[in-house]
């Protein structure tokens, strides 16, 4: 069954603003879990503008289902996620200056440092995911790491509209199917929000959607319980009322 991480992060970006203590991730994790969310996503930046190190070390200790760390392929990150042992890792193209990730992973541009990278991970355990654009070389080189899991990035499917959507989707469409037929399992995400997740969700294959932005800013109207709970229910296919 496809299920739904909850990516956190901006809970963080809250309290960063006025480098206070609330409103906490680690308390909000909690009742994202309560409402149903079946994992928990944070992005450790380099430059900590919203999770902070201290947030991953709890959150591995009290998040029940699991925790997918997002981070850069960098030789501080992958000490931290080998030190915190997240459930898995979520590897990331990370650029101080962007305001969020900007496109997917050039794996085939930089084989060799990958394939180190997935092996040093996957080695102590920590199963890898690789967050590319649906493109069969990028594909193809993620399955050469040995990483088992991809995250296809949606950021290009949720920019378009109409026809254009619908071949940014049956681009995401084949993408699975090449992921899987080489072996990988299939996650998805980036920009993805109440009025655009439903067909990404159809995706034959597709097992978890990371989605943060869009939950996060319905939670600060609604509360993030009802937020969690009306994203589970986009996923299965009953609109928002
Ligand atoms: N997946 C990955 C790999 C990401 O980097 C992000 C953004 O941190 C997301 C999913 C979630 O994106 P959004 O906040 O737009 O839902």
């Amino acid at each position: 069954m496809l299920t739904l991480g909850v990516n956190i992060d901006h809970v963080a970006t809250i309290r960063q603003a006025r480098r206070t203590v609330e409103p906490d991730p680690v308390a909000a994790a909690a009742l994202a879990e309560l409402a149903g969310a079946d994992g928990i996503t944070v992005h450790l930046r380099e430059d900590r503008r919203h999770m902070q190190d201290r947030d991953v070390r709890i959150l591995r200790e009290t998040v029940r289902t699991h925790l997918n760390l997002e981070m850069a392929a960098t030789d501080e990150m992958v000490g931290i996620a080998l030190d915190i042992k997240p459930d898995y890792v979520t590897l990331v193209p990370e650029r101080r200056e962007e305001v969020t990730t900007e496109g997917g992973l050039n794996i085939a541009g930089q084989q060799t440092r990958m394939d180190e990278v997935v092996d040093k991970l996957q080695s102590a355990g920590i199963p890898v995911s690789l967050f590319i654009d649906p493109d069969e070389t990028q594909i193809k080189a993620s399955a050469a790491t040995g990483a088992k899991f991809v995250e296809l990035h949606t950021g290009k499917y949720v920019e378009v509209k109409g026809e254009e959507q619908a071949k940014e989707l049956e681009l995401l469409r084949l993408g699975c199917e090449q992921s899987l037929a080489l072996g990988m399992r299939v996650n998805a995400g980036h920009g993805l929000t109440y009025w655009n997740t439903y067909p990404v969700a159809q995706l034959p294959g597709m097992e978890e959607l990371n989605i943060g932005h869009s939950i996060i800013s319905r939670a600060v109207l609604v509360g993030l319980e009802r937020a969690v709970r009306e994203m589970k229910q986009v996923i299965m296919g009953v609109p928002l009322s």
